[in-house]
């Protein structure tokens, strides 16, 4: 199945919920074709991208993720990685890389990971951007038995979708608050807000799963308030697998 560039597009939503079916060979290679022509910082090409499937490596990255299920029910979990061996192989360059590496790396895999998105939603698969195993990230080098010079940025969850749990897509602010004509505008306006809580609220409390009292004010508050996750264990561990920040 292949949809129109534009729908798919305009037709995301995250997926958690999938069939015990895997994704097959062929739609994957589709999606690693996406992901081999995504755009790269410097041409570096720096982007490895490691596809766990193995049942036992999945309920652990759930685990590490702080719990989170589909994960171990998906086909497929890819984690783009900062893989700077490649460059180390060809020049005479060691550990520790620094920002301009991070940044370039961060972009590099959020592009890959974006696209590899695209590309199963256009084949009528699902997912879901998995940021969350961060807070086992330490744990997940090994799992994944990564070397110096390679860190994982961000994981993809991927997964035929169990259409018994479709949602509503989730309502966004308004346009005018993120996309702004040549120069910065301050969009913010409690009115605007207080609408948008409004209609946060109604999906939360009517959509088919998790369904909750929630808010975007109040589910952003959480997020921000939350002990989400410590960011001295990632940079800890950034500096273990041989990245800085000067
Ligand atoms: C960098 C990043 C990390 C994310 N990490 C997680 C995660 O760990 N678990 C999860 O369930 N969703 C995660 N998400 C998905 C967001 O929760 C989701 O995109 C957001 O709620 C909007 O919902 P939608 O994608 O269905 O429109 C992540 C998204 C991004 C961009």
């Amino acid at each position: 199945m292949s949809k129109d560039a534009l729908e798919v597009l305009r037709g995301h939503e995250s997926l958690r919920k999938f069939t015990s079916v895997k994704i097959t060979t062929e739609q994957m290679d589709a999606i690693y074709d996406a992901i081999t022509q995504s755009s790269s910082t410097c041409f570096f090409q720096f982007v490895t991208t490691i596809v766990v499937q193995d049942p036992e490596k999945l309920a652990a990255i759930a685990k590490l993720a702080g719990n989170q299920g589909h994960i171990a029910k998906c086909s497929h979990f890819l984690f783009f990685c900062l893989d700077m061996t490649k460059l180390m192989h060809m020049y005479d360059i060691k550990p520790p890389f620094g920002l301009r590496f991070l940044i370039g790396g961060l972009n590099d895999c959020s592009i890959c990971c974006e696209r590899a998105l695209v590309a199963a939603e256009a084949q009528g698969l699902g997912g879901v951007i998995v940021g969350g195993y961060k807070r086992g990230i330490k744990e997940v080098c090994s799992l994944l038995k990564l070397p110096q010079g390679v860190v994982p940025l961000l994981g993809l969850c991927l997964g035929v979708p169990d259409e018994e749990f479709r949602e509503e897509q989730k309502p966004r602010l308004p346009r005018h608050w993120f996309i702004m004509d040549e120069e910065f505008h301050d969009p913010f306006n409690a009115e605007e807000l207080a609408a948008y809580d409004q209609k946060m609220l109604a999906y939360y409390q009517n959509r088919r799963y998790n369904q909750c009292d929630e808010t975007w004010s109040s589910s952003t508050k959480g997020m921000l308030l939350g002990s989400y996750c410590d960011a001295k264990d990632i940079i800890a561990c950034l500096k273990e697998q041989g990245f800085d920040y000067f």
